[in-house]
């Protein structure tokens, strides 16, 4: 029998409150046959104007905006979603930050208890797989036959950078991890010490892009040239000279790249920065106090993208091969990341090539890589068919370190 279900679902595991609410029917009476979906609402507040004069997010300062901001976006879905009839609601539980969880959970127990329906815990590394469901369009199909296993994901987000193997919808083995810092905690720690605003993945993204295309446009792309053009000139001084050959030694660190495991470690990545920044203020003391020059950031922001990119790119083909990888998913903030997506797809055609076996690649669509409750209650979905729900609401609790 077709049951159409109505799920709304709440995120607010980070800096963004979520809450999307969509209709999903089972496709056949064998649910591993997947499912439809129609998206009645996905609205979001987010907060990333008050975090950016701290530089980062702090949990209790979070919790204070998701208070603020969750009824308001709950009633903004409901009433875009023209107030349907909800049959159960999902929430992230974990990972994330736990003030900031609880936000959610409170909201989602106060509403499943007075609409008398079930509540849906959902982990957020799970709702970022099933991210790349989505299209552009209202309407989408999320097909689970079995041809698509094995699946590699690589999730990648400010708080998480993991490589999980599935060979089975729900079923995961995580075969690498970061040891210190994730990939998105370190963009952001270094767009802030080039004084980027966060969250400084896209920044970053922006500044690495600039350079890359000086160097695609022959070498003289405009923050070269410029730099060139102060040479030419007859007064030039030679700070700026040195400038120019002190940005044209830069080369940073692959932290692990040769390391058997499919581990990473970015933090050692972030301090090759750091000591680099020092190094050229020590170097050129009229830059102690002031911002350091463009160029500079330029050339910073595009190695250090390269470098982190090219082990993420290296380790996660690794692993395609060694466990003939039929399908790969990548979710997480930094999914969204133009380079990143651009260096997997070249090395996917190249591994290929080489072992003539297809992979199918799959990235979220535009605004599903970073946080939203659209995932969530996708995951809840399959999460409720498998009767992975909640009457006895006690047992729901935020975890901050909950693991897939
Ligand atoms: O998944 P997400 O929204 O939140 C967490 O679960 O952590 O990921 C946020 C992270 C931030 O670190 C942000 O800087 C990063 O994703 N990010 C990017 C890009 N867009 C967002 N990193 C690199 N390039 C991007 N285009
Ligand atoms: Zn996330």
């Amino acid at each position: 029998m077709q049951k159409r279900i109505k799920i709304l679902a709440i995120e607010t595991s980070c800096d963004d409150t979520c809450v999307a609410i969509i209709e999903a029917e089972s496709s056949s009476s064998n649910e591993k046959k997947g499912a439809s979906f129609k998206i009645l609402s996905n609205v979001a507040q987010n907060q990333s104007d008050i975090h950016t004069k701290y530089g980062g997010v702090y949990p209790m300062m979070a919790k204070r905006e998701h208070i603020k901001n969750i009824r308001p976006m709950y009633e903004l879905a409901m009433e875009k979603a023209k107030n349907p009839k909800i049959d159960a609601i999902a929430v992230t539980v974990g990972p994330g930050l736990e003030p900031a969880l609880w936000v959610g959970i409170t909201f989602a127990k106060e509403l499943a208890e007075k609409l008398k329906i079930p509540i849906i815990p959902v982990n957020h590394m799970e709702g970022h797989i099933f991210s790349i469901f989505p299209t552009k369009t209202k309407t989408f199909k999320v097909e689970k036959g079995k041809n698509f296993f094995p699946i590699l994901s690589l999730l990648i987000s400010g708080g998480h950078t993991e490589l999980v193997l599935m060979k089975d919808w729900m079923k995961y083995k995580k075969i690498g991890e970061t040891r210190d810092d994730a990939i998105g905690e370190a963009f952001d720690k270094v767009a802030r010490m080039l004084g980027l605003p966060y969250p400084g993945g896209p920044e970053v993204g922006r500044l690495a892009e600039a350079e890359r295309q000086d160097i695609l446009l022959g070498g003289l792309g405009s923050a070269t040239a410029r730099a060139r053009g102060i040479f030419q000139q007859k007064n030039i001084r030679t700070s700026q000279k040195n400038i120019l050959s002190f940005c044209q030694r830069i080369t940073f660190p692959r932290p692990m790249i040769h390391s058997k495991d499919y581990d990473f470690s970015f933090s050692g990545l972030k301090t090759a920065v750091l000591y680099l920044i020092r190094d050229f203020k020590e170097q050129f003391g009229e830059y102690s106090k002031k911002e350091i020059p463009n160029i500079l950031k330029q050339k910073i922001a595009r190695e250090f993208e390269d470098a982190a990119i090219e082990v993420i790119v290296k380790k996660t083909i690794r692993a395609m091969k060694e466990h003939k990888i039929k399908t790969f998913i990548v979710g997480g903030g930094v999914s969204a990341n133009k380079y990143l997506r651009q260096e997997l797809n070249s090395a996917i055609v190249n591994l290929q090539k080489e072992t003539k076996n297809k992979i199918r690649a799959r990235y979220p669509a535009p605004g599903l890589s970073t946080d939203n409750a659209l995932m969530i209650a996708i995951a809840g979905y399959f999460q409720y068919k498998n009767k992975k729900y909640l009457k006895d609401f006690d047992k729901i609790k935020a975890v901050g370190n909950l693991s897939l």
